[in-house]
Formats: structure tokens, sequence, C-alpha cells
């Protein structure tokens, strides 16, 4: 048989905005192409994961602006943290560069180059929104409005998430700056347009020429293609933090145009590092083919089916072989929202839970369409208890031990078929990787599990072990073929679980490096003591990523980036009952004030008190070593699992109390009164630390 044909594989997710933390939404793209890359990787594919921060833009102008900071120190601080939620979930990039960099520069010079050759750019002055109040033009996500199309209110500048129209901001209904809440006013502006209806023809071929979905060339030949093209407006008039277009002074290339040349830059930085080729990647010409495949979200399918082929060819560029397409996140069934605590932030899970366990679930959601996925939190703890505990794991807790002293069989032992049955079904688990499938491709690694653990139930190795000498062969055998049916599955697994494949690997056979390992099984080689590989998720881990995301909504405004911030319409009316209900108390001096000494504290354990209607026993730290013991009459308010970690405001002076349950050394802060049920807990803004005094 011929060796199978090495391909050439260059992979992008959607380039994050530098404005925002990643989240579990964003986390959909990410983990799914790290998990196609992993697969390819694993088959012996050459293939690169490309990825960069996309920096530029009025968002991030304006953020700075408000931080009093360059542009350029905040994408930079942001790099980090983004960097550091990505290595968290296993997300392995060969490269991640920065839409800023010197590399998308020369580059953005290039394409531009190419379409001025084709004859393919235009200037005309704009009727573009001004923010007066802020100075500034307003990016089309920052003005929200009624839609001209459909009338649907509360539509952002650009398109219509209702209808699918796109338009200008200006010709929105009522726009109003999501900036500064101020009616925007018209001005006239240059601005530099690439004619894109030049390329329809191109466009209408190569949308239906395989590289799409059907759906989605069916969406863009109803939506877009039916009529002539709107020229694209690709500048932007200073103020604006980007790249000035050399041959346009006081112009900045619009950070759509920008951004997607970050996969080539990305490329070029991969390949000087790497002492690759640029060329082969991205010319035509380039030798054997490669293949481009972007994934992103249902967002941005118009700028990476319509601009973005259409900037590609005219410099003469290899176009993507598929875009892959995925729809939305939702948490137990509705969109995220901070309110609910469920606007899940990378580093927050990261504080609660296995990032493994994500990866998991969320290949176990994804079919390759473009249908929103749900992460619903009991059926992801059930999940992952019942698959990859109860199944996996326990498939290798429950027999390893009994290998130990020995190492594997000599020989292969009979298994009644089991380990070939699944060495045949690798063929359609890589069918579904290929496709996007993953679901498909986990549920049939998990047949595989079950028929491996009622295999374990019936030959009852546990009853062996009991039964003395005579029975040792039978048990070596029974175990090895249960170890080998583990490290298949790993093998399986290993795209979506790398760290479990690795463990797999160092109990038995050495690293997984490759997809073929599913086929043969093992035999006479050691096995190493057995470690825990995974643990149960417990509900107080799922109740403690709510709690924290609550929090992290109320002390991190720049959590959701620009677009899909949220800013309240108008301010709510608040009444005066509460006031009204217990006036106010009779003046004190500052003096008498500073007496109490109010500090930030963080809770660090917080149970139940059994005997007490009232009382939650919470430990607080003041930072350092300095800790106390507060009872605080806040139970049935809050949950006490989720109050861990949260910074509270404590009174810290107050002289010890002894009640009935023990010491009490201080008192929480908290509000309560008429016009609401409840007792509400007092929390700093972010950044704030344990010991801070109040003043
Ligand atoms: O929608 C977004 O989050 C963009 N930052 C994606 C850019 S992808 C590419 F074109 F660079
Ligand atoms: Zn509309």
């Amino acid at each position: 048989m011929p060796p199978p044909r090495q391909r050439r594989i260059l992979v992008t997710s959607a380039l994050p905005y530098a404005n925002g933390h990643i989240h579990l939404g964003h986390l959909v793209e990410y983990i799914q192409t790290d998990i196609f890359v992993r697969f390819q990787k694993l088959r012996g594919h050459e293939c690169i994961y490309l990825c960069a921060d996309d920096t530029h833009g009025t968002a991030i102008m304006i953020r700075a602006r408000a931080e009093g900071r360059s542009e350029r120190e905040l994408i930079a601080e942001m790099r980090q943290a983004h960097l550091a939620d990505f290595a968290g979930f296993q997300v392995a990039f060969d490269h991640y560069g920065s839409t800023d960099n010197p590399a998308n520069r020369r580059l953005c010079g290039e394409v531009w180059e190419s379409l001025r050759q084709r004859g393919l750019v235009v200037s005309r002055e704009v009727q573009q929104l001004f923010d007066a109040t802020a100075g500034t033009f307003l990016a089309d996500r920052f003005v929200k409005g009624t839609c001209p199309r459909c009338r649907t209110a509360d539509q952002y500048g650009d398109t219509c998430e209702q209808c699918g129209a796109t338009y200008a901001p200006a010709d929105l209904i009522d726009p109003v700056s999501t900036l500064s809440g101020s009616r925007p006013e018209v001005r006239s502006a240059e601005h530099l347009f690439v004619t894109i209806e030049q390329l329809h023809e191109f466009l209408a071929a190569w949308t239906t020429s395989g590289s799409l979905d059907p759906r989605i060339a069916n969406y863009l030949a109803g939506h877009f293609l039916g009529e002539p093209l709107r020229d694209w407006d690709v500048s932007r008039p200073a103020p604006y933090f980007g790249f000035e277009i050399p041959d346009a002074p006081g112009h900045y290339w619009y950070v759509w145009f920008d951004a997607p040349i970050g996969y080539l830059a990305a490329t070029a930085e991969w390949c000087e590092a790497h002492g690759g080729s640029f060329d082969s990647w991205w010319r035509r010409d380039g030798g054997t083919p490669a293949e481009i495949h972007h994934f992103i979200g249902k967002d941005i399918v118009y700028f990476h089916t319509l601009f973005w082929p259409a900037m590609l060819e005219a410099a003469g560029l290899a176009l993507p072989t598929k875009v892959r397409v995925h729809g939305f996140l939702t948490v137990n069934g509705q969109k995220m929202s901070k309110s609910r605590g469920t606007f899940l932030l990378a580093r927050t899970w990261l504080d609660h839970l296995d990032p493994a366990a994500l990866r998991y679930y969320y290949a176990a959601k994804l079919s390759g369409g473009i249908d929103d996925i749900d992460l619903n939190l009991d059926e992801f703890m059930t999940k992952v208890n019942s698959d990859l505990v109860g199944k996996v794991v326990n498939l290798a807790s429950r027999t390893a031990r009994w290998l130990e002293a020995t190492g594997l069989a000599e020989t292969y032992p009979e298994d009644a078929g089991l380990f070939a049955q699944a060495a045949a079904e690798s063929v359609g688990i890589a069918d579904a990787y290929e496709e996007g499938d993953f679901a498909r491709a986990m549920r049939a690694v998990m047949l595989a599990a079950d028929r491996a653990n009622a295999y374990v139930d019936a030959e009852q190795p546990w009853k062996l072990a009991k039964a003395g000498p005579d029975a040792a062969g039978r048990l070596r055998d029974v175990a090895t073929v249960a170890l080998n049916l583990f490290r298949q599955i790993a093998v399986h697994l290993a795209p979506v679980l790398p760290e479990l494949a690795e463990q797999a690997g160092r109990l038995v056979g050495g690293p997984i490096r490759s997809w073929d390992e599913a086929q043969t099984p093992l035999a006479g080689v050691p096995v190493a003591a057995f470690t825990p590989l995974m643990k149960r998720v417990e509900p107080a881990q799922t109740e403690a990523v709510i709690a924290a995301s609550k929090q992290d909504a109320v002390t991190d405004k720049n959590t959701s980036g620009g677009s899909t911030m949220e800013i309240p319409a108008t301010a709510p009316a608040d009444t005066g009952e509460p006031l009204a209900a217990e006036p106010l108390a009779a003046t004190c001096t500052i003096d008498d004030f500073a007496k109490i000494d109010l500090r930030i504290a963080r809770i660090v354990a917080a149970e139940e008190v059994p005997e007490a209607k009232k009382l939650l026993k919470l430990t607080v730290s003041l930072g350092g070593d300095a800790t106390r013991t507060v009872f605080a009459g806040i139970k049935g308010f809050h949950d006490p699992a989720a109050l861990v970690g949260r910074l509270v405001v404590v009174v810290a002076n107050l002289a010890p109390r002894q009640m009935k349950f023990g010491l009490s050394e201080g008192m929480v802060v908290a509000a309560s009164g008429a016009g609401a049920p409840g007792v509400y807990l007092l929390s700093p803004d972010s950044g704030a630390l344990p010991g801070m005094r109040l003043h």
C-alpha cells in the first residue's frame, strides 16, 4: 500500500479583539480549531495553526484614552492575558502574532498595491457619524439605532441581526452613540473604497466551488450576490488607531482590512521563525498546493467569504480551501449574560473547573454545522462524570494496578475481537474529525469505552485477584486487554484531550505520536503506577464559577469587548422607599467615622451553621496571614460555595463577640432594607486588594 499522502494544512481561528478577555463563547472556536489541528498533526500531516490579536480600531483607541495610557501598552497587556487563557485550555498555536506587527503593515501595503493596480480603489466623500462628546468619528459598532430595512430597533451601524441587511451607520433611524449616549452628528469626510462589484463573477463562482457549506453559499447568494455588491469602505480618517495608508496620509486602513491580512502576517512570521516559505503556503504557483482552513463564527461570514477572497484574488494569493463556520454559544439555554453569571470568562473557568472537561463537552456538542451550541452546566457535569471519569478513566483505574509488578502480558491475549473492532472504527472516527463532526467521533469512542467496561465487568478481575496464583495469568491477560483498550481510546481522544493522552502514554507504552497507534495492541511492556487521571466535577464548582462570573461582571467592565458591552439605555428610576423606611442616622464627625476600620477582605471559606437560622460562618483574609472568623447573617441569601473567593468589606476593628457557635471577630458589611428582599454584599471595583482600607 502506498504511504498516505502528506497534506500541508494551514489553519486559522478568527483573530480575537485585543480589547476584551477571552470568554467561553470564543473558546467554542479556539477549542474546535485546536482539536482539528491536533488531529491533523497526529495523522502525520504538516499542519500549522496560526492566529493573532486583532488590535486596531476605535474600540481600543477609546479604551486606552479612558484608561490614560497608550494603545500599545494596552494591547501588550491584553496579549499576555489572551496567551495565558489559551495556554490554560491547551489551545496550542504554532504562531500567535498581532495585527500591529511590522509584517502586517508590510503585507497590508502589498495587498493595497495590488488593489490599486487593478483599479479597485476609489475615493469618495462620505457622510459619517461623529460623536462630538467623544471627539471621534464613530465605528459602525459604536452606533445603534433602528434598521432602515426592517425597522428592528437596537441594531448596530453596519448590519441588522434581524434581517441581515448591511448599510452605512448614517442610514440608521434614530442613531445613538454607544460611547457617550449622545445623538451623533453627520459630518463629511473622504474615504477610500474597494469596488468589489468588479469581482462579482469571481465571487459567485468561488462561493459555490465547495469551500463553503451549501447553506452558507445559499445565504450569500440570497442576501448579497443577487444584486450588485456595495463598495467596501476600507479607510477611516484620523483619529484612528491603526496603520496609516502610505499613499493617503491622514487616512488609516479600517480594522477589517488589516485583520484578515493578519493571517498572512502570522504565516510570514512563522516562516521567518521556522525557515519556512511564505510562498509555499499562499502563492498559487508555490509547488504542492497547501490547504487553507479558516474557522470562524457565523457573525463574520460576510468578511471571510466575500471581502477576504476578493482581496486574495486581487493580490493573486491562494484562496481558502474551506471556511468552516460555527454557531454561537448559549449557556443554560440563553445568551450569555453578565447578570445571570453566565458571561463566563476563560480565566474564571480555569479558577474553578478543569479545562479538559470543557474541551470534551464542546467536542461532544460540535457537529460541524452552524447551529448554536448550548453549555448546560448540569448536563456538562453529568456528561463529564459519566463519560470521562466513569467510562474512560475508570477503565484504567480499575485494571492498571494488577500490572504494576508484571507489565503487560507477553503476547496480546484473546479479547473477543474488541481491539480489532475499535481499530476498524478508527477510519470512521477520523472521517468525523476531518468533517468537524466531533460529536460523532465522541459517540463512537464512548461506545468503544462501553464495550471495554462491559468486558471488565464480565471478567471481574477483582475476583481473579483474590483467587490466588492459579488465576494470576488470567488476571494479567484481562488487565492487559483493558489497558490496551484504554490506550486505544486515548489515541482516539488525543486531539480533544491531549493531557489525558500524555498520562495514558506515561502509564503504558510511552508518548502517543500517531493515530495509527490505535491499530496495534501492545504486549510485554512495563506499566507505571496508576495516578488519578481526572476528577469528578462537583456541583460546588459549577456554582462557584457562576458566582465568580457575577463578581467579574461587577468588577470588570471590559470583559466582553467593545461590540457586546452591555450599556444600560437609561438610568433606572430609583424609588425613595429604602430611605423613607430607614431615615438617615444622626450626623457624625469624620473622627467618629475614622474609628471604624473598614477593610477589603477575601472570603476564603464559608460554611453553614446548621443550628442557626440566619448565620453563615465565614473565614475572611485581610491579606498575608491575617484571617478572621466572622458569623454573618446572610444564610438563605448566599450559597456558601459561591462566596468563596469573592471580595467583601469588613469592619475589621469590631470588638470580638462570643456567640453561641464561636467567636466572631468582625463584621461583613451588607445592605438590606425596604423595597427589595435580600441581603446584598458589597464588592469593590476591580483592582482592590484584601487589607486595603476604606476612606
Ligand atoms: O469578530 C472578531 O472578533 C474579529 N476580531 C475577527 C477578525 S478575524 C480576521 F479576519 F482577522
Ligand atoms: Zn433589519
